[in-house]
């Protein structure tokens, strides 16, 4: 049965996926058929220009399970990197036509099920693109979903949003996966490193987030994450640094009820504030 779209924030033009291929859950069957050779180069590109940005930026666990997606050279089938990924973490990636809404989102991560937009961005969108694509879910997403820890944080996240949206507390649940799971930093032995989706898929962000003197980089606090209002349309002016995917297990593991509350008696914080 057709579902609707959604779309979250502000935007002039009508979300891109056909949502009527869509089942009641929202996810869709991969359509593979539909991709061609010009969508397969422009994965190709976008993966070779990424790859080549990641040693002495991206994290140790993101580089060792990038080979895991596949062949680089055409976007991968869904099947193939499940068979993988269902090995080493009993996670799946799941076909979506797009953004979906918070209680199907949350209620697939609490299964273990991963969505991924199926449609690819096209040429002229290169270099940005607002809404997510297949590039930016598979390539920033899953590597991470083969690592033990982060796998079950990820399952947790999507338990802790379904009780979230029971208490009313979908922004400040929303505001910390935008600060970890989409923006994150880890600090290894070396110096920080991005796992954070948005940082690892875009090849300015990635040298921003962890060369640029601009930002602050902040050890990740979850009071003052719920706090922080974030930017969508430029790169982040703050950053939460993790030393562990156990430290935000641990982190985020108590009931987040209280500080639900507390949090809503404080004052927002700009996405800059110092
Ligand atoms: N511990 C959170 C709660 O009780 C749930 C959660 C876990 C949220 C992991 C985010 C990440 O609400
Ligand atoms: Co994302």
């Amino acid at each position: 049965m057709a579902v609707a779209p959604v779309v979250y924030g502000s935007s002039d033009r009508p979300p891109r996926g056909d949502y009527a291929r869509a089942r009641d859950n929202y996810t869709c069957d991969q359509d593979y058929a539909s991709y061609t050779e010009v969508d397969h180069d422009t994965y190709r590109r976008l993966y070779a220009r990424q790859a080549s940005l990641l040693p002495g930026r991206a994290c140790d666990a993101f580089i060792q399970a990038l080979p895991a997606l596949g062949a680089s050279e055409r976007i991968p089938r869904f099947d193939d990197i499940n068979q993988r990924l269902m090995k080493a973490t009993g996670w799946q990636v799941v076909g979506v036509p797009g953004l979906i809404p918070e209680v199907p989102f949350f209620t697939l991560l609490s299964q273990r099920r991963f969505p991924v937009t199926d449609w690819i961005r096209r040429p002229e969108e290169f270099d940005y693109i607002v809404e997510p694509d297949v590039f930016h879910d598979l390539f920033g997403h899953v590597p991470l979903l083969f690592d033990p820890v982060f796998a079950d944080h990820m399952q947790a996240y999507g338990l802790g949003g379904l009780k979230a949206h029971r208490l009313d507390a979908c922004e400040m649940l929303s505001r910390l996966y935008w600060y970890t799971i989409e923006f994150g930093l880890l600090r290894q032995a070396e110096g920080v490193r991005a796992y954070g989706a948005g940082i690892l898929s875009s090849p300015g962000e990635l040298q921003h987030a962890v060369q640029s003197p601009l930002p602050q980089r902040l050890p990740l606090d979850i009071e003052r994450v719920m706090r922080t209002r974030y930017r969508i349309d430029s790169y982040q002016a703050t950053y939460f640094v993790i030393d562990s995917f156990r430290e935000l297990f641990d982190k985020t593991a108590p009931d987040f009820t209280p500080l639900y509350a507390r949090v809503r008696q404080l004052p927002e914080l700009d996405a800059g504030q110092v």
